[in-house]
């Protein structure tokens, strides 16, 4: 089996409950927000983590109920960027909750867009992460809700309802999978290391440079796997299965909640450039840390 960094460490409370003061062993490189510096308490940041998680796990259990029939399928910007009232279903019950919890906050979720622009903190859901795997019932999908305060992440939550995995951080307090503290792998090269990827619906009319970029990583690392879910994916480097990820074309619904997570569990985000990560960017290289320099060189290199 895979060493994590920190096995063993303490693990954490109750379901969807991180405990706080564990240390991390390493800090955040870039910008989660400090809970305390939002002047809201770590106890209330917790309350926050218990709703979304709450959301999610609601939201997973309605995606697990119809995988792979659902009523409707339509597609949005591409022929393979599919939607079904499932995903909007799931966004509203999303919403009902979050919203009935924190009247104040925005709300920016994938199919409805963006509510309350002015607020000072907003949730960022996806409310079905891997629509296309869900339509064909390969169980690879998600829910994913971050919490960002003042354009800082604060915390985030993905939910794999087929597993029954829920990955829950927020800033400063560390990750958890159900409860129990969430480390990135220990694997130092990238020759070691297992990969995942996806392709956004520009690949159908450009597909470069995603497959420059993956015979790259292919012949580089142990392997390279496309799940079809990016929240999956962030999941997944967060708690040590895979080593890194990278995609560009993405939506602030797809990274909010991972960002957290990765980084949380020690690990690091920048864009292809190493820079910070920004939303609205669309691209993301998430790692173990230890891999980051050599994935961000293979994206350099011809
Ligand atoms: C998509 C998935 C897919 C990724 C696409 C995303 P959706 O999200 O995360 O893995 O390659 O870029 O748009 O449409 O299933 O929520
Ligand atoms: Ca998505
Ligand atoms: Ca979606």
């Amino acid at each position: 089996m895979k060493r994590r960094e920190g096995d063993g460490a303490a693990s954490g409370s109750v379901l969807g409950e991180p405990s706080f003061g564990v240390p991390l062993g390493r800090a955040p490189r870039l910008p989660v927000a400090s809970a305390i510096m939002h002047g809201m308490s770590r106890a209330l940041l917790q309350r926050y983590v218990k709703v979304a998680s709450r959301a999610a796990v609601e939201a997973g259990g309605l995606l697990a109920r119809h995988i792979g029939r659902p009523r409707t399928v339509t597609t949005k910007r591409s022929a393979i960027d599919l939607v079904t009232e499932i995903d909007r279903a799931s966004e509203r019950l999303i919403y009902r909750i979050l919203h009935r919890a924190e009247p104040a906050f925005g709300f920016l979720g994938e199919e409805q867009g963006e509510r309350r622009e002015a607020a000072e903190c907003r949730w960022i859901v996806d409310p079905l992460d891997g629509t296309n795997n869900f339509v064909h019932g390969f169980p690879f999908f998600g829910v994913s809700i971050g919490l960002e305060c003042d354009g800082a992440m604060a915390a985030g939550v993905i939910y794999d309802p087929l597993r029954r995995e829920l990955f829950t951080a927020s800033a400063g307090a560390g990750a958890f999978c159900n409860g129990r503290r969430i480390r990135v792998s220990a694997t130092r090269r990238l020759a070691e290391s297992l990969l995942s990827t996806g392709f956004s619906s520009k690949f159908l009319t450009q597909d470069q440079p995603y497959l420059n970029w993956f015979r790259k990583a292919q012949r580089n690392s142990h392997g390279v796997r496309r799940l079809g879910s990016t929240v999956i994916s962030l999941a997944s480097v967060a708690c040590g299965r895979l080593e890194g990820f990278y995609e560009q074309d993405l939506w602030p619904w797809d990274l909010a909640a991972g960002l957290v997570l990765v980084q949380e569990a020690g690990g690091r985000v920048s864009d292809a450039g190493g820079r910070p990560v920004r939303l609205t960017a669309g691209q993301l290289v998430a790692s173990n840390g230890h891999i980051h320099r050599e994935l961000l060189r293979l994206l350099t290199l011809k």
